[in-house]
């Protein structure tokens, strides 16, 4: 097992819930140096102008505005708002090949199911009248059956909408065949603190559950989101599709903005789909812990810059 996975992961996610910690990193420079690295800026102009680059390398882009568990009405409104303002700017921006992607405690899942599908469907609507892709990413185990449940809602609204569906949950292998038919999933990894009990622990598990679940979504017909890193998984699917008489219509490589850009610019360079998925706002604290956990070389970067500072 990886010790980055296996040990230092859910550790990191643990001691990042601390608010000190929380204080130090959103409070010093090396801190907000690291978050620039994986979170395009603050506005949603900094977030289009880095769809414009991306764009003249042939990579299309997912606007993702920062933002989970929301605590009120108001914070779900505005997180709304501010999906409405990029669905705006993309339309306006007829160029670029781009979607959005929200998380639906941003959008008040915690308050209740009504505000958050309130907010979510003027989101799909305004999308759809754009013909713009609305993906929901995937949370914590505890939101799954809401998430997919408000998933087959959507989907009865507009077939522009998908899902995100993790690896190393356990319940993932069952799930893929409860999916509307052919509606568009991101294959992920899973990037929670997750108990034990409902996840694969060992990295070559959850390695061999993300094959598993690709071979079953394209057999089944699903565009599918392959959203890793992962060379040996990159390459395995990239054989099983060239293998395909049409499966590159509906497969294409997604990965995160600040991460793996020589990849990226490879796979679109040899012609291949692929998107990134840019996140902006000024709530990355709990996306940038995700990052770092995945990646203790992160940590060090930010642990030897905050030790020059002092
Ligand atoms: P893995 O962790 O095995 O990494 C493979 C290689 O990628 C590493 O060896 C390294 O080179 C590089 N790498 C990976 N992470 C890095 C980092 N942070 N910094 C630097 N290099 C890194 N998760 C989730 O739970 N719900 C969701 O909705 C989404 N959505 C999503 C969208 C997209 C487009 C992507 C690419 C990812 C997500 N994720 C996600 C995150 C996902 O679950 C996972 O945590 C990360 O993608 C890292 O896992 P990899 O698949 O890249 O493999």
């Amino acid at each position: 097992m990886a010790l980055s996975t296996g040990v230092l992961r859910p550790a990191i996610l643990r001691v990042a819930h601390h608010p000190w910690v929380r204080r130090l990193v959103t409070r010093t420079r090396p801190g907000r140096a690291v978050a620039t690295r994986f979170v395009a800026g603050e506005t949603l102009e900094q977030a289009m102008a880095v769809a414009v680059a991306l764009d003249r390398q042939r990579t299309a882009a997912m606007l993702d505005h920062l933002g989970e568990n929301v605590e009120t009405d108001e914070q779900a409104a505005f997180a709304r708002d501010s999906y409405l303002a990029a669905i705006e700017a993309l339309a306006a921006a007829r160029e670029i090949d781009g979607a959005i992607s929200v998380k639906l405690t941003q959008l008040g899942l915690d308050r209740s199911m009504d505000t958050c599908w309130a907010n979510l469907a003027a989101v799909l609507d305004a999308a759809e009248a754009a013909h713009i892709l609305v993906m929901i990413d995937m949370e914590s185990h505890v939101y799954v059956d809401a998430t997919l449940a408000v998933l087959h809602r959507a989907f009865e609204r507009t077939p522009s909408v998908g899902v995100a569906i993790q690896s190393y949950l356990l319940r993932s292998q069952r799930d893929v065949f409860d999916l509307p038919a052919r509606c568009r999933v991101r294959l992920v990894k899973g990037a929670y603190l997750e108990p034990p009990a409902v996840v694969y622990v060992d990295k070559r598990d959850v390695d061999a559950s993300y094959a598993r679940l690709f071979s079953t979504l394209l057999a089944r017909g699903h565009p599918i989101d392959v959203a890793t890193h992962d060379p040996r998984l990159i390459a395995g699917i990239r054989r099983a599709v060239d293998a395909t008489e049409d499966g590159w219509s509906r497969v294409e490589f997604q990965m995160l903005y600040g991460v793996r850009r020589d990849l990226q610019a490879r796979l679109a360079g040899e012609g291949y789909p692929v998107r990134v998925y840019i996140p902006y706002g000024s709530e990355w604290y709990p996306y940038l812990t995700r990052r770092m956990a995945e990646r203790p070389a992160n940590l060090w970067f930010f642990l030897s810059n905050l030790v020059r500072m002092r």
